[in-house]
């Protein structure tokens, strides 16, 4: 039975380009082929989520530009329920620069555009939406307003909180009890504890500092590590699923959406993570942000693959 996850959070379009390295300050470089796809970390999650097989409600700032109108074409073509998706007049949806080395990582740059003003009642107006739901999933790419009203209505609808706190970013939102799942890669942590997080001992401790905050679990994803996971204290680290890399865009995407999918329809929190992690490790694999995102099939394909 779909779990039904809402999603605030930031809805963009991307410029892709394969470089043979990161450019330093000042350089130039010939880039390889050029994509334009369909991202920002609210919609690939909320795509993820739907294609990992759960029921969606977005609550995004669009312009109203021809990228806002393909934008909003999507979400009908995916099964995303937008009635709460807005577009704003004269208005530029917003903008990801992405280049991508031979190595599949990347370097990523974005304009929030119409996604910096989501305001509180945009997001008030979905109360209905959390009226069914069981999971809220959030990021960093939105007003920090925007973010504590969807926290409000989701405490007032007894709905769990999932933020996502990318990218590392100054920010007012607190990271405390009302944030039920915080999920965060390396850098993140280092930007919320202020250590130096690099593997899973590191990322013990960091997920215990952050646990401490008042989230009753921390998830710290590590790449090609796997993740360490805090929960009610006790700390855990679950192994990566290896694969080929050729774009890390939006693996912690693919990861948040199946983690949001699969925790809404009542899947216990290791499963959960199971899936996440096959997921993530599944996205790597393909150029490009909403490309990427893998169908429930193909995730469960995966997992029956590498574990029997
Ligand atoms: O996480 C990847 C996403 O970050 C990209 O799609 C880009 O738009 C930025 O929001």
């Amino acid at each position: 039975m779909p779990g039904h996850v809402v999603f605030v959070g930031s809805a963009n379009v991307d410029f892709v380009m394969r470089t043979p390295f990161i450019p330093r300050k000042g350089e130039s470089v010939n880039a390889g082929p050029f994509l334009q796809s369909f991202g920002g970390k609210g919609s690939n999650q909320a795509l993820a989520a739907r294609r990992a097989g759960a029921d969606v409600t977005g609550i995004f700032t669009l312009g109203d530009d021809v990228f806002s109108k393909a934008i909003m074409d999507l979400y009908r073509e995916e099964g995303v329920d937008a009635r709460y998706v807005r577009m704003n007049p004269g208005e530029r949806s917003g903008t990801g620069i992405i280049l991508v080395d031979p190595n599949g990582d990347n370097l990523i740059c974005t304009s929030l555009e119409a996604n910096g003003r989501m305001t509180p009642e945009q997001v008030e107006a979905a109360e209905p939406a959390f009226r069914t739901a069981s999971v809220l999933m959030l990021q960093m790419e939105v007003p920090d307003e925007a973010n504590r009203t969807a926290i409000a209505l989701a405490k007032r609808h007894s709905v769990t909180v999932i933020l996502n706190y990318a990218p590392a970013c100054e920010s007012s939102l607190p990271v405390d009890r009302d944030v039920d799942i915080l999920v965060v890669n390396e850098s993140e942590a280092e930007n919320l504890t202020s250590m130096p997080v690099s593997g899973p001992e590191a990322a013990a401790v960091a997920a215990l500092m952050l646990g401490a905050k008042g989230p009753g679990t921390v998830i710290i994803t590590l790449g090609g590590q796997g993740s360490v996971v805090c929960h009610d204290g006790v700390t855990r680290h679950y192994p990566p699923i290896p694969v080929e890399v050729a774009d890390t865009t939006a693996a912690g995407d693919s990861y948040c959406g199946a983690l949001a999918a699969t925790l809404a329809e009542g899947m216990a929190l290791p499963a959960a993570i199971a899936y996440a992690t096959a997921a993530g490790s599944l996205c790597v694999g393909v150029e490009g942000a909403l490309p990427s995102l893998p169908r429930r099939e193909a995730i469960e394909a995966f997992l029956t693959q590498r574990f029997s």
